[in-house]
């Protein structure tokens, strides 16, 4: 049921991704290939899922929210392309391909993920069956996650680390941050346009943080552990660049006991929910067992 779900949803996710790129009138063809090679080159699609479920677990209907889900999958896949140049990460693979950078250059990737960025709010505005207040209050949401205080503010605190000891608490203000931050809006939004009561967004607001952490600890693991075929991008990166994560600041040992506490409690947050939270139990404990 779980998978299923999760599989029919990424195909809807998917052909509305392909027709917001097909609407969108670039002055320039190669940054729209750009665009299209990152965006449509799979993943797990997992913060436009997340959305969806957390709608559907307050009551909602969450495959109405399709575009608010999919600006969510352009924002990602934007910091995925900025986060695999040379002057980040230095990967070469990312979903199964060669990097964006390695295809179109360092300023076209740096633009196509620019373009990703705004077509998100361009996208999440033409949502439609929502009130413009509640829709105003995702887009702050999203908007806030995304940022200096979300998802690039952690990327920085990433980029500080390399190289130097940092203590556990920066690390997890690192992975809440750089990972944790969108995981957090995709939720929150989904709260928020189902219009769930405040015990549910705060039930679903302490799921979301613990998903967030045991989603990046298993990154991290899969970095050491992984294999980069299934995995679709490089094992061993972390240690190549001398990141911090939570296998070298503890070990690999502690770190699966860490993920495997954290998924405990994201699943212990969801308590005052019956079924309908259903697909977000299953998806974080099989998370943690991932392969890719
Ligand atoms: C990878 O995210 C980058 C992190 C935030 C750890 P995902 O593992 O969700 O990547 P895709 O979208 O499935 O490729
Ligand atoms: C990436 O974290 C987080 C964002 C893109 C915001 P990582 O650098 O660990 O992700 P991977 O391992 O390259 O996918
Ligand atoms: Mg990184
Ligand atoms: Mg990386
Ligand atoms: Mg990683």
């Amino acid at each position: 049921m779980f998978r299923e779900l999760w599989k029919r949803r990424v195909k809807i996710i998917e052909a509305n991704l392909q027709e917001e790129l097909r609407r969108t009138k670039s002055l320039d063809e190669n940054l729209m290939r750009a665009m299209e090679y990152s965006l449509m080159a799979g993943g797990k699609r997992l913060r436009p899922c997340l959305l969806m479920a957390a709608a559907d677990a307050s009551g909602g209907d969450g495959e109405k929210y399709l575009q608010v889900a999919s600006a969510l999958e352009m924002i990602h896949t934007y910091s995925l392309i900025h986060d695999d140049l040379p002057a980040m990460d230095n990967d070469d693979y990312r979903r199964g391909k060669l990097t964006n950078h390695k295809v179109f250059g360092e300023p076209m990737a740096i633009l196509a993920g620019d373009a990703l960025l705004t077509l998100a709010f361009e996208v999440a505005l033409r949502q439609e069956d929502v009130p413009h207040e509640i829709l105003f209050a995702v887009l702050q949401e999203i908007s806030i996650a995304a940022g200096a205080a979300g998802m690039v503010g952690g990327q920085v605190i990433d980029l500080r680390s390399e190289g130097v000891q940092i203590d556990l608490a920066t690390l997890k203000q690192m992975h809440m941050g750089k990972t944790g931050a969108l995981f957090k809006a995709a939720l929150r939004s989904g709260a928020l346009l189902a219009q769930a009561p405040a015990d549910k967004l705060d039930a679903l607001t302490n799921y979301a943080e613990n998903f967030g952490l045991a989603f990046q600890i298993t990154d991290d693991i899969l970095d050491v552990e992984g294999d980069a075929k299934i995995l679709g991008k490089a094992t061993g990166s972390d240690a190549k660049k001398n990141k911090s994560t939570y296998v070298s600041l503890t070990s690999l040992a502690e770190a699966k006991k860490l993920a495997q506490a954290t998924v405990d409690d994201s699943i212990n947050a969801l308590k005052i929910f019956g079924s309908e939270a259903d697909f977000l139990r299953e998806l974080v404990q099989f998370l943690i067992g991932r392969k890719k």
